[in-house]
């Protein structure tokens, strides 16, 4: 059985490495990864790869930059000439970003299997290019591969058939516990941030990159402005997304000197951080799932969020994009003690397992 695994952005390549690593267990599946080239940058993609002890891919598209029709466009002409040479028997996708619509719509045109790992997932604002990217996948999609039960929810009523919605648990958190094993052993002492995260005590680890977050300048300046005043009581690492740091440049927004500002950092130097931050603040997906993980209090910048669990059983808070919602989230999370949480079912880093037996058993009838 030839299997494409599909990757393009920063997020994909967590989500990818223990599908991977789980396939070289099946003598009689050939996985194949192949990069559209979404993401380009050293510490976006190849420091990723090296990170979570990916080989290189086997299929390299070289998409790269553009507005969303561009980029779609040069993913998919890419991907079908290379579908057609290769001939894959299924497509399998992960999350919900350009890539995984533009290889899905590829592979389906052509007859192949797709197969969507984190289906089903919505947040209802079709504002957010990953939703109308969630949407689109699912509709096209032969089989989903569900991390909570919202996913199943949501699939069910949209009218997908249930015996193609499979409950496997959370290929993000398989990547993170596998990686938090190699962390225990391990000081740190490499990481460039191995000193910064010895002096500051309690400090808070932040990622923003959404567009609605940081395109527009208000919205920018708001929330700026509710991080210069946290920062007062805790100091904030924040590796800055290239999104993100173009955005600060066009709207000239500065922060104080206890909002700390790095490059992107690599997963393991990120979790290194993170894990034992008093808070982590983020408009990320993933993040918010990992720190449901691990029990880290987490406060989203955004006002929906498609991973309800993380807020009815994890640790996650709701924060909205005001000043004022944003401080009330940051009060309200410093009351939440750290183990405070549950984890949600199926988060017990065998998903990736439990993904290959459906496909093995799928290839057998
Ligand atoms: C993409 C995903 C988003 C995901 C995010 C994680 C879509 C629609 N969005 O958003 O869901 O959360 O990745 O990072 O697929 N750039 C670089 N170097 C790179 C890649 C991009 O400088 O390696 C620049 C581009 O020039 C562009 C900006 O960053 O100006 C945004 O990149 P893009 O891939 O369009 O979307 P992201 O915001 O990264």
């Amino acid at each position: 059985m030839k299997v494409f695994l599909i990757a393009g952005a920063r997020p994909n390549f967590m989500k990818i490495a223990p599908v991977y690593r789980e396939a070289l267990k099946h003598e009689q599946v050939d996985c194949r990864i192949v990069h559209t080239g979404q993401h380009y940058d050293f510490e976006m993609s190849q420091a990723f790869f090296e990170d979570l002890e990916l080989p290189k891919p086997d299929f390299f598209l070289n998409a790269g930059s553009g507005s969303h029709a561009v980029q779609t466009a040069k993913i998919m002409t890419a991907f079908e000439a290379l579908c057609r040479e290769e001939t894959p028997d299924m497509v399998i996708v992960v999350g919900d970003v350009n890539s995984t619509l533009a290889c899905s719509v590829v592979a389906k045109k052509l007859l192949i299997k797709v197969a969507h790992v984190e289906a089903g997932l919505r947040s209802f604002d079709m504002t957010m290019p990953e939703e109308i990217n969630r949407m689109v996948t699912d509709t096209l999609s032969d089989y989903f591969f569900v991390t909570e039960e919202s996913g199943i929810k949501n699939l069910l009523e949209e009218g997908k058939p249930q015996e193609k919605i499979h409950f496997v648990g959370n290929v993000m958190i398989d990547n993170l516990f596998y990686h938090l094993k190699t962390l225990a052993s391990d000081d740190g002492r490499h990481f460039s941030t191995h000193k910064l995260k010895k002096e500051k005590q309690d400090f808070i680890f932040l990622t923003l990159h959404r567009p609605a977050n940081v395109d527009s300048k208000p919205r920018f300046q708001e929330i700026a402005g509710a991080l210069d005043r946290i920062a007062q009581e805790h100091p904030i690492l924040f590796p800055v997304h290239p999104r993100t740091r173009k955005m600060m440049d066009e709207h000239g927004i500065e922060f104080s000197k206890q909002v700390l500002l790095f490059p992107p950092l690599g997963f393991k130097e990120s979790l290194f951080l993170w894990k034992d931050a008093r808070l982590v603040m983020t408009d990320s997906g993933g993040l918010q799932e990992e720190t449901t993980a691990l029990g880290v209090p987490c406060i989203t910048v955004r006002e929906n969020t498609e991973r309800p669990i993380t807020i009815e059983m994890g640790t996650n808070i709701l924060a909205g994009t005001t000043r004022k919602s944003i401080l009330n989230a940051y009060r309200k999370s410093m009351e939440k003690e750290r183990d405070d949480h549950k984890l949600p079912p199926k988060w017990d880093g065998k998903a990736a397992e439990r993904i290959w037996k459906v496909i093995l058993k799928l290839g057998e009838s």
